[in-house]
Protein backbone atom coordinates (compact mmCIF):
# COMPACT_ATOMS: atom_id res chain seq x y z
CA UNK A 1 0.00 0.00 0.00
CA UNK A 2 1.03 3.62 -1.20
CA UNK A 3 1.81 5.28 2.06
CA UNK A 4 2.10 8.57 0.65
CA UNK A 5 -1.68 7.84 -0.79
CA UNK A 6 -2.70 7.51 2.85
CA UNK A 7 -1.04 10.66 3.95
CA UNK A 8 -2.40 12.62 1.20
CA UNK A 9 -6.00 11.57 1.24
CA UNK A 10 -6.38 10.65 5.13
CA UNK A 11 -8.56 13.63 5.75
CA UNK A 12 -11.57 13.77 7.73
CA UNK A 13 -14.91 12.58 5.80
CA UNK A 14 -18.26 11.51 5.78
CA UNK A 15 -19.05 7.51 6.01
CA UNK A 16 -21.88 8.26 3.09
CA UNK A 17 -24.91 6.77 4.68
CA UNK A 18 -26.69 9.18 3.39
CA UNK A 19 -26.98 11.82 1.24
CA UNK A 20 -27.12 14.63 2.35
CA UNK A 21 -24.81 13.36 5.44
CA UNK A 22 -27.16 14.35 8.78
CA UNK A 23 -24.71 17.45 9.30
CA UNK A 24 -25.45 18.84 6.29
CA UNK A 25 -29.40 18.40 6.71
CA UNK A 26 -31.06 21.54 5.99
CA UNK A 27 -32.67 22.59 9.20
CA UNK A 28 -34.81 24.63 7.19
CA UNK A 29 -36.26 22.46 4.25
CA UNK A 30 -38.18 20.51 7.09
CA UNK A 31 -41.06 20.32 9.01
CA UNK A 32 -43.51 17.75 10.94
CA UNK A 33 -45.73 18.29 7.69
CA UNK A 34 -43.35 18.14 5.58
CA UNK A 35 -42.14 14.71 6.85
CA UNK A 36 -45.28 13.28 7.25
CA UNK A 37 -46.24 14.32 3.43
CA UNK A 38 -42.95 13.13 2.05
CA UNK A 39 -43.86 9.63 4.22
CA UNK A 40 -47.30 9.58 3.32
CA UNK A 41 -46.18 9.73 -0.87
CA UNK A 42 -43.47 7.24 -0.39
CA UNK A 43 -45.88 4.77 1.36
CA UNK A 44 -48.30 4.99 -1.61
CA UNK A 45 -45.87 4.62 -4.50
CA UNK A 46 -43.71 1.64 -2.47
CA UNK A 47 -46.13 -0.14 0.02
CA UNK A 48 -47.98 -2.31 -2.66
CA UNK A 49 -45.42 -2.83 -4.78
CA UNK A 50 -41.73 -3.69 -2.27
CA UNK A 51 -43.30 -3.16 0.86
CA UNK A 52 -41.42 -1.15 3.33
CA UNK A 53 -38.50 -1.47 6.03
CA UNK A 54 -38.77 -0.83 9.71
CA UNK A 55 -35.89 -0.11 11.97
CA UNK A 56 -35.82 -0.07 15.27
CA UNK A 57 -33.21 1.44 17.76
CA UNK A 58 -32.66 -0.66 21.30
CA UNK A 59 -30.48 1.37 23.16
CA UNK A 60 -29.62 -0.39 26.41
CA UNK A 61 -26.34 -1.79 27.16
CA UNK A 62 -25.24 -3.32 30.63
CA UNK A 63 -21.50 -2.24 30.13
CA UNK A 64 -19.83 0.67 28.08
CA UNK A 65 -17.41 -0.24 26.11
CA UNK A 66 -14.72 2.77 25.14
CA UNK A 67 -14.36 2.21 21.57
CA UNK A 68 -18.71 2.98 20.54
CA UNK A 69 -19.48 5.83 18.59
CA UNK A 70 -23.51 4.19 18.81
CA UNK A 71 -26.59 6.00 20.30
CA UNK A 72 -26.62 3.58 23.47
CA UNK A 73 -27.81 4.05 27.08
CA UNK A 74 -25.59 2.44 29.87
CA UNK A 75 -27.82 0.89 32.78
CA UNK A 76 -28.02 -2.52 34.20
CA UNK A 77 -31.73 -2.36 35.06
CA UNK A 78 -33.90 -3.83 33.28
CA UNK A 79 -37.24 -2.19 34.13
CA UNK A 80 -36.86 -0.46 31.39
CA UNK A 81 -37.32 -2.67 28.98
CA UNK A 82 -41.24 -2.42 28.74
CA UNK A 83 -41.94 1.20 28.85
CA UNK A 84 -39.18 1.88 25.86
CA UNK A 85 -41.02 -1.15 24.28
CA UNK A 86 -44.24 0.37 25.06
CA UNK A 87 -43.11 3.58 23.69
CA UNK A 88 -41.99 1.90 20.70
CA UNK A 89 -45.31 0.65 19.66
CA UNK A 90 -47.13 3.81 20.77
CA UNK A 91 -44.82 5.28 17.83
CA UNK A 92 -45.45 3.06 15.87
CA UNK A 93 -49.63 3.24 16.31
CA UNK A 94 -48.67 7.30 15.29
CA UNK A 95 -47.29 6.16 12.16
CA UNK A 96 -50.25 3.56 11.18
CA UNK A 97 -52.72 6.16 12.26
CA UNK A 98 -50.87 8.34 9.68
CA UNK A 99 -50.74 5.83 6.51
CA UNK A 100 -54.05 4.55 6.96
CA UNK A 101 -53.74 1.28 5.64
CA UNK A 102 -51.85 -1.41 7.03
CA UNK A 103 -48.02 -1.07 5.79
CA UNK A 104 -46.30 -4.58 4.24
CA UNK A 105 -42.92 -5.54 6.29
CA UNK A 106 -40.39 -6.74 3.63
CA UNK A 107 -37.48 -5.64 6.05
CA UNK A 108 -36.83 -5.40 9.84
CA UNK A 109 -33.55 -4.38 11.79
CA UNK A 110 -32.95 -4.08 14.80
CA UNK A 111 -30.25 -1.86 16.20
CA UNK A 112 -28.48 -0.47 18.85
CA UNK A 113 -27.27 -0.04 21.51
CA UNK A 114 -27.69 -3.78 22.35
CA UNK A 115 -31.19 -5.67 20.99
CA UNK A 116 -30.44 -8.36 23.15
CA UNK A 117 -30.08 -6.47 26.15
CA UNK A 118 -34.26 -6.98 26.09
CA UNK A 119 -35.69 -10.35 27.34
CA UNK A 120 -36.85 -12.72 24.61
CA UNK A 121 -40.36 -11.81 25.90
CA UNK A 122 -39.84 -8.28 25.79
CA UNK A 123 -38.44 -8.87 21.33
CA UNK A 124 -41.61 -11.44 21.61
CA UNK A 125 -44.57 -8.71 22.63
CA UNK A 126 -42.70 -5.78 20.63
CA UNK A 127 -43.08 -7.67 17.30
CA UNK A 128 -46.29 -9.16 17.93
CA UNK A 129 -47.70 -6.63 18.72
CA UNK A 130 -45.95 -4.73 15.44
CA UNK A 131 -46.70 -7.33 12.94
CA UNK A 132 -50.67 -7.52 14.32
CA UNK A 133 -51.40 -4.16 12.91
CA UNK A 134 -49.18 -4.67 9.48
CA UNK A 135 -48.55 -7.48 7.01
CA UNK A 136 -45.72 -9.16 6.59
CA UNK A 137 -43.92 -9.44 3.12
CA UNK A 138 -43.96 -13.23 1.31
CA UNK A 139 -40.00 -12.93 1.90
CA UNK A 140 -39.24 -11.25 4.54
CA UNK A 141 -35.98 -10.03 5.37
CA UNK A 142 -35.23 -9.85 9.41
CA UNK A 143 -31.81 -9.06 10.79
CA UNK A 144 -30.43 -8.30 14.69
CA UNK A 145 -27.28 -7.30 15.90
CA UNK A 146 -26.66 -9.59 18.90
CA UNK A 147 -24.24 -9.11 21.61
CA UNK A 148 -21.79 -11.87 22.04
CA UNK A 149 -22.02 -12.27 25.86
CA UNK A 150 -25.45 -11.23 26.50
CA UNK A 151 -27.59 -13.58 23.46
CA UNK A 152 -28.98 -16.45 25.08
CA UNK A 153 -30.43 -19.70 22.98
CA UNK A 154 -34.02 -18.20 23.74
CA UNK A 155 -33.29 -15.04 21.85
CA UNK A 156 -32.03 -16.46 18.74
CA UNK A 157 -34.98 -19.49 19.02
CA UNK A 158 -37.30 -16.62 19.79
CA UNK A 159 -35.88 -13.95 16.78
CA UNK A 160 -35.87 -16.79 14.50
CA UNK A 161 -39.61 -17.87 15.37
CA UNK A 162 -41.03 -14.28 14.36
CA UNK A 163 -39.21 -14.99 11.05
CA UNK A 164 -35.30 -13.35 11.79
CA UNK A 165 -32.95 -15.44 9.44
CA UNK A 166 -30.01 -12.69 9.69
CA UNK A 167 -27.79 -12.06 12.75
CA UNK A 168 -24.79 -9.83 12.95
CA UNK A 169 -22.71 -9.91 16.34
CA UNK A 170 -20.09 -7.81 17.66
CA UNK A 171 -16.41 -9.47 17.49
CA UNK A 172 -14.15 -6.35 17.33
CA UNK A 173 -11.09 -7.98 18.72
CA UNK A 174 -10.09 -11.14 20.68
CA UNK A 175 -6.62 -10.02 22.02
CA UNK A 176 -7.06 -9.88 25.56
CA UNK A 177 -5.11 -6.82 25.81
CA UNK A 178 -6.69 -5.07 23.55
CA UNK A 179 -10.23 -6.16 24.87
CA UNK A 180 -9.36 -4.64 28.23
CA UNK A 181 -8.83 -1.58 27.24
CA UNK A 182 -11.97 -0.70 24.92
CA UNK A 183 -13.60 -2.88 28.24
CA UNK A 184 -15.40 -5.58 26.33
CA UNK A 185 -14.20 -9.22 28.02
CA UNK A 186 -15.45 -11.57 25.05
CA UNK A 187 -13.64 -15.11 24.71
CA UNK A 188 -13.72 -16.71 21.27
CA UNK A 189 -15.42 -20.16 22.99
CA UNK A 190 -19.14 -17.40 23.56
CA UNK A 191 -18.76 -16.19 19.77
CA UNK A 192 -18.42 -19.62 18.16
CA UNK A 193 -21.07 -21.00 20.52
CA UNK A 194 -23.88 -17.99 19.95
CA UNK A 195 -22.33 -18.22 15.95
CA UNK A 196 -23.10 -22.66 16.38
CA UNK A 197 -26.24 -22.26 18.36
CA UNK A 198 -27.66 -19.37 15.08
CA UNK A 199 -26.59 -21.75 12.42
CA UNK A 200 -27.96 -24.81 14.17
CA UNK A 201 -31.36 -23.13 14.44
CA UNK A 202 -31.39 -21.96 10.72
CA UNK A 203 -29.93 -18.71 10.32
CA UNK A 204 -28.93 -18.22 6.74
CA UNK A 205 -26.83 -15.85 7.09
CA UNK A 206 -24.24 -14.92 10.50
CA UNK A 207 -22.57 -11.58 10.04
CA UNK A 208 -19.23 -10.65 12.51
CA UNK A 209 -18.44 -6.92 13.27
CA UNK A 210 -14.76 -6.90 13.07
CA UNK A 211 -12.76 -3.07 13.65
CA UNK A 212 -9.45 -2.30 12.89
CA UNK A 213 -7.45 0.75 14.24
CA UNK A 214 -8.20 0.49 17.75
CA UNK A 215 -5.81 0.79 20.48
CA UNK A 216 -2.87 -1.74 21.25
CA UNK A 217 -3.77 -3.80 18.07
CA UNK A 218 -0.65 -4.99 15.67
CA UNK A 219 -0.34 -7.24 12.59
CA UNK A 220 0.15 -10.10 14.61
CA UNK A 221 -2.63 -9.34 17.07
CA UNK A 222 -4.74 -8.22 14.15
CA UNK A 223 -3.94 -11.46 11.82
CA UNK A 224 -4.53 -13.57 15.50
CA UNK A 225 -8.22 -12.08 14.95
CA UNK A 226 -8.61 -12.71 11.58
CA UNK A 227 -7.85 -16.31 11.88
CA UNK A 228 -10.18 -17.04 14.50
CA UNK A 229 -13.02 -15.17 12.92
CA UNK A 230 -11.60 -17.49 9.63
CA UNK A 231 -12.46 -20.57 11.50
CA UNK A 232 -15.93 -19.42 12.22
CA UNK A 233 -16.91 -18.81 8.94
CA UNK A 234 -18.93 -15.96 8.77
CA UNK A 235 -21.07 -15.49 5.96
CA UNK A 236 -20.65 -11.65 6.30
CA UNK A 237 -17.62 -9.64 8.01
CA UNK A 238 -17.77 -5.84 8.95
CA UNK A 239 -14.40 -4.90 8.59
CA UNK A 240 -14.87 -1.56 10.39
CA UNK A 241 -12.69 1.58 9.95
CA UNK A 242 -12.21 2.70 14.16
CA UNK A 243 -13.77 6.34 13.83
CA UNK A 244 -12.31 8.13 16.91
CA UNK A 245 -14.92 10.95 17.51
CA UNK A 246 -14.24 11.65 20.88
CA UNK A 247 -15.49 15.52 20.69
CA UNK A 248 -18.79 14.27 19.89
CA UNK A 249 -20.97 14.74 23.40
CA UNK A 250 -21.67 11.37 25.10
CA UNK A 251 -20.19 8.95 22.83
CA UNK A 252 -17.50 8.05 25.98
CA UNK A 253 -14.32 7.36 23.56
CA UNK A 254 -11.94 7.05 26.90
CA UNK A 255 -9.77 4.63 28.97
CA UNK A 256 -6.67 5.11 26.27
CA UNK A 257 -4.92 7.72 25.10
CA UNK A 258 -4.54 9.09 21.14
CA UNK A 259 -0.89 7.15 21.46
CA UNK A 260 -2.07 4.17 21.88
CA UNK A 261 -3.85 3.87 18.51
CA UNK A 262 -2.12 2.91 15.23
CA UNK A 263 -0.79 5.33 13.58
CA UNK A 264 -2.91 6.27 10.10
CA UNK A 265 -0.33 3.72 8.17
CA UNK A 266 -0.44 1.50 11.00
CA UNK A 267 -3.75 1.02 10.77
CA UNK A 268 -3.72 1.00 6.84
CA UNK A 269 -1.47 -1.84 6.55
CA UNK A 270 -4.09 -3.73 9.32
CA UNK A 271 -6.50 -3.61 7.06
CA UNK A 272 -4.92 -4.27 4.34
CA UNK A 273 -3.23 -7.47 5.65
CA UNK A 274 -6.52 -8.27 7.15
CA UNK A 275 -8.01 -8.03 3.98
CA UNK A 276 -5.77 -10.48 2.16
CA UNK A 277 -6.30 -12.94 5.07
CA UNK A 278 -9.78 -12.96 4.33
CA UNK A 279 -9.71 -12.50 0.70
CA UNK A 280 -7.21 -15.84 0.44
CA UNK A 281 -9.80 -17.17 2.73
CA UNK A 282 -12.69 -17.04 -0.16
CA UNK A 283 -13.86 -13.62 1.44
CA UNK A 284 -14.87 -10.90 -1.04
CA UNK A 285 -14.87 -7.66 -0.38
CA UNK A 286 -18.31 -5.28 -0.89
CA UNK A 287 -18.37 -1.56 -1.13
CA UNK A 288 -16.68 -0.37 1.63
CA UNK A 289 -15.60 -2.32 5.18
CA UNK A 290 -17.53 -5.33 4.22
CA UNK A 291 -16.55 -8.87 3.16
CA UNK A 292 -18.83 -11.79 2.20
CA UNK A 293 -18.82 -15.40 1.07
CA UNK A 294 -19.96 -15.91 -2.54
CA UNK A 295 -22.93 -18.16 -0.68
CA UNK A 296 -23.94 -15.06 0.99
CA UNK A 297 -27.03 -12.94 -0.90
CA UNK A 298 -24.91 -9.53 -0.32
CA UNK A 299 -22.79 -10.67 -2.57
CA UNK A 300 -24.87 -12.01 -5.08
CA UNK A 301 -26.90 -8.55 -4.86
CA UNK A 302 -23.29 -6.82 -5.75
CA UNK A 303 -23.30 -8.79 -8.99
CA UNK A 304 -26.79 -7.80 -9.36
CA UNK A 305 -26.27 -4.15 -8.94
CA UNK A 306 -29.33 -4.10 -6.07
CA UNK A 307 -26.81 -3.60 -3.18
CA UNK A 308 -27.95 -0.54 -1.10
CA UNK A 309 -26.19 1.44 1.48
CA UNK A 310 -27.94 2.90 4.55
CA UNK A 311 -27.88 4.15 7.92
CA UNK A 312 -26.96 0.44 8.73
CA UNK A 313 -24.33 -0.18 6.33
CA UNK A 314 -25.31 -2.21 3.42
CA UNK A 315 -27.75 -4.24 2.66
CA UNK A 316 -28.86 -6.55 -0.31
CA UNK A 317 -32.00 -5.30 -0.46
CA UNK A 318 -33.82 -1.94 -0.02
CA UNK A 319 -37.26 -0.02 0.16
CA UNK A 320 -38.08 3.22 -0.77
CA UNK A 321 -39.89 3.85 2.58
CA UNK A 322 -38.06 2.96 5.92
CA UNK A 323 -39.59 3.87 9.49
CA UNK A 324 -37.08 4.14 12.54
CA UNK A 325 -38.57 3.87 15.79
CA UNK A 326 -36.78 4.31 19.09
CA UNK A 327 -34.82 7.30 20.70
CA UNK A 328 -32.08 8.34 17.69
CA UNK A 329 -33.81 6.36 14.90
CA UNK A 330 -33.23 7.55 11.26
CA UNK A 331 -36.29 7.19 9.13
CA UNK A 332 -36.13 7.80 5.00
CA UNK A 333 -39.01 8.36 2.99
CA UNK A 334 -36.10 8.75 0.16
CA UNK A 335 -37.57 12.45 -0.28
CA UNK A 336 -36.89 13.06 3.12
CA UNK A 337 -34.71 12.14 6.33
CA UNK A 338 -35.76 12.61 9.86
CA UNK A 339 -34.14 11.51 12.84
CA UNK A 340 -35.60 10.90 16.45
CA UNK A 341 -34.53 12.61 19.72
CA UNK A 342 -31.52 11.21 21.45
CA UNK A 343 -32.18 11.42 24.31
CA UNK A 344 -34.56 8.41 25.63
CA UNK A 345 -36.07 10.69 27.82
CA UNK A 346 -36.87 13.49 25.20
CA UNK A 347 -38.00 10.19 23.15
CA UNK A 348 -40.68 8.56 25.80
CA UNK A 349 -41.77 11.85 27.29
CA UNK A 350 -42.91 13.35 23.50
CA UNK A 351 -44.25 10.40 22.73
CA UNK A 352 -46.18 9.91 25.46
CA UNK A 353 -47.60 13.11 24.31
CA UNK A 354 -48.64 11.41 21.26
CA UNK A 355 -46.25 13.57 18.54
CA UNK A 356 -43.83 11.83 16.34
CA UNK A 357 -39.92 12.46 18.38
CA UNK A 358 -38.78 13.74 15.71
CA UNK A 359 -35.53 16.47 16.44
CA UNK A 360 -34.34 17.71 12.96
CA UNK A 361 -34.54 16.31 9.30
CA UNK A 362 -33.81 17.47 5.53
CA UNK A 363 -35.95 17.49 2.67
CA UNK A 364 -34.41 16.36 -0.58
CA UNK A 365 -34.32 19.14 -3.38
CA UNK A 366 -34.17 18.20 -6.86
CA UNK A 367 -30.38 18.56 -7.28
CA UNK A 368 -29.84 16.21 -3.51
CA UNK A 369 -32.25 13.42 -5.59
CA UNK A 370 -29.52 12.94 -8.15
CA UNK A 371 -26.28 13.57 -6.03
CA UNK A 372 -27.55 10.86 -3.56
CA UNK A 373 -27.97 8.35 -6.73
CA UNK A 374 -24.28 9.22 -7.57
CA UNK A 375 -23.12 8.72 -4.30
CA UNK A 376 -24.57 5.60 -3.57
CA UNK A 377 -23.28 4.09 -7.13
CA UNK A 378 -19.87 5.25 -6.10
CA UNK A 379 -20.20 3.50 -2.06
CA UNK A 380 -22.22 0.53 -3.51
CA UNK A 381 -20.76 -0.12 -6.95
CA UNK A 382 -17.87 1.98 -7.10
CA UNK A 383 -19.09 3.18 -10.21
CA UNK A 384 -21.30 5.92 -11.69
CA UNK A 385 -22.36 7.33 -14.87
CA UNK A 386 -24.68 9.88 -16.61
CA UNK A 387 -25.80 8.37 -19.69
CA UNK A 388 -29.37 9.03 -18.86
CA UNK A 389 -30.34 12.60 -18.76
CA UNK A 390 -31.57 12.17 -15.27
CA UNK A 391 -28.36 11.39 -14.06
CA UNK A 392 -26.87 14.56 -15.57
CA UNK A 393 -25.93 17.12 -13.27
CA UNK A 394 -25.05 21.32 -14.00
CA UNK A 395 -22.36 21.18 -11.67
CA UNK A 396 -21.00 17.89 -13.28
CA UNK A 397 -17.42 20.09 -14.65
CA UNK A 398 -17.09 21.27 -11.30
CA UNK A 399 -17.26 17.70 -9.79
CA UNK A 400 -15.20 15.85 -12.94
CA UNK A 401 -12.52 18.84 -11.92
CA UNK A 402 -12.00 17.63 -8.09
CA UNK A 403 -10.89 13.66 -9.19
CA UNK A 404 -8.22 15.15 -11.62
CA UNK A 405 -5.96 14.57 -9.29
CA UNK A 406 -7.31 11.46 -7.96
CA UNK A 407 -7.00 9.92 -11.31
CA UNK A 408 -3.13 10.91 -11.88
CA UNK A 409 -2.76 8.75 -8.60
CA UNK A 410 -4.99 6.19 -10.24
CA UNK A 411 -8.02 5.97 -7.65
CA UNK A 412 -10.17 6.45 -10.59
CA UNK A 413 -10.78 6.00 -14.46
CA UNK A 414 -12.95 8.19 -15.87
CA UNK A 415 -14.27 8.30 -19.71
CA UNK A 416 -17.15 10.07 -21.64
CA UNK A 417 -19.72 9.48 -18.99
CA UNK A 418 -18.54 7.35 -16.08
CA UNK A 419 -16.32 7.39 -13.21
CA UNK A 420 -14.89 3.99 -11.97
CA UNK A 421 -12.88 3.54 -8.70
CA UNK A 422 -10.10 1.44 -9.28
CA UNK A 423 -9.07 -1.32 -6.98
CA UNK A 424 -6.01 1.13 -5.75
CA UNK A 425 -8.97 3.38 -4.98
CA UNK A 426 -10.99 1.00 -3.47
CA UNK A 427 -9.39 2.74 0.40
CA UNK A 428 -10.67 5.88 -0.73
CA UNK A 429 -14.02 5.79 -1.74
CA UNK A 430 -15.40 7.73 0.80
CA UNK A 431 -12.62 10.69 -0.81
CA UNK A 432 -13.52 9.84 -4.36
CA UNK A 433 -17.81 10.45 -2.97
CA UNK A 434 -16.89 13.60 -1.54
CA UNK A 435 -16.44 15.19 -4.69
CA UNK A 436 -20.06 15.04 -5.63
CA UNK A 437 -20.80 16.54 -2.09
CA UNK A 438 -22.48 19.56 -2.74
CA UNK A 439 -23.79 20.26 0.26
CA UNK A 440 -20.71 20.28 1.91
CA UNK A 441 -18.82 21.91 -1.21
CA UNK A 442 -20.97 24.92 -0.49
CA UNK A 443 -20.22 25.48 3.36
CA UNK A 444 -17.38 26.08 5.54
CA UNK A 445 -14.92 23.34 6.07
CA UNK A 446 -16.35 21.91 9.19
CA UNK A 447 -12.81 19.29 10.62
CA UNK A 448 -14.40 18.42 13.45
CA UNK A 449 -17.38 16.49 12.26
CA UNK A 450 -16.21 13.63 10.85
CA UNK A 451 -13.81 10.82 11.25
CA UNK A 452 -10.96 10.10 9.15
CA UNK A 453 -11.59 8.42 5.69
CA UNK A 454 -8.85 6.16 5.78
C1 LIG B 1 -24.67 -1.28 17.86
S1 LIG B 1 -23.17 -2.07 17.75
C2 LIG B 1 -23.43 -3.85 17.81
C3 LIG B 1 -24.38 -4.53 18.69
C4 LIG B 1 -24.00 -4.79 20.11
N1 LIG B 1 -24.21 -3.60 20.87
C5 LIG B 1 -22.57 -5.25 20.29
O1 LIG B 1 -21.79 -4.44 20.75
O2 LIG B 1 -22.27 -6.40 20.01
C6 LIG B 1 -22.81 -2.01 16.04
C7 LIG B 1 -21.37 -2.08 15.62
O3 LIG B 1 -20.87 -0.77 15.39
C8 LIG B 1 -19.46 -0.85 15.36
N2 LIG B 1 -18.90 0.34 16.01
C9 LIG B 1 -19.30 0.94 17.14
N3 LIG B 1 -18.51 2.00 17.42
C10 LIG B 1 -17.58 2.08 16.45
C11 LIG B 1 -16.49 2.96 16.17
N4 LIG B 1 -16.17 3.96 16.99
N5 LIG B 1 -15.78 2.76 15.03
C12 LIG B 1 -16.08 1.74 14.20
N6 LIG B 1 -17.10 0.87 14.41
C13 LIG B 1 -17.85 1.04 15.51
C14 LIG B 1 -19.06 -2.10 16.13
O4 LIG B 1 -18.38 -2.99 15.27
C15 LIG B 1 -20.39 -2.67 16.60
O5 LIG B 1 -20.40 -4.07 16.59
S1 LIG C 1 -20.39 -1.67 21.19
FE1 LIG C 1 -22.45 -2.46 21.51
S2 LIG C 1 -22.47 -3.13 23.67
FE2 LIG C 1 -20.72 -1.83 23.44
S3 LIG C 1 -21.43 0.19 24.11
FE3 LIG C 1 -21.60 0.10 21.86
S4 LIG C 1 -23.66 -0.54 21.45
FE4 LIG C 1 -23.23 -1.01 23.62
Amino acid sequence: MDTSLVRKYNIPGPRYTSYPTVPYWDEHSFSVDRWKESVCRSFRESNEREGISVYIHLPYCEQLCTFCACHKRITRQHSVERPYVDAVLEEWRSYLALLGEPPVIRELHLGGGTPTFFSPDHLRYLLENLFSLSRIAAQPEFSFEGHPNNTTYDHLKTLYDLGFRRVSFGVQDYEPKVQQTINRIQPFEKVKAVTDVARSLGYQSVSHDLIFGLPFQTWDSMARTIEKTNSLKPDRIAFYSYAHVPWIKGVGQRGFEESDLPSPDEKRALYENGKRMLEDSGYIEIGMDHFSLPSDSLYASMKQKTIHRNFMGYSSSSTQLMIGLGMSAISDSWYAFAQNHKSVETYLQQVGQGILPLFRGHVLDGEDLVVRRHILNLMCLLETNWESPEMALPQLPGILARVVEMEKDGLIETGDKFVRVTEKGRNFVRNIAMAWDLRMIRQEPQTRIFSMTV
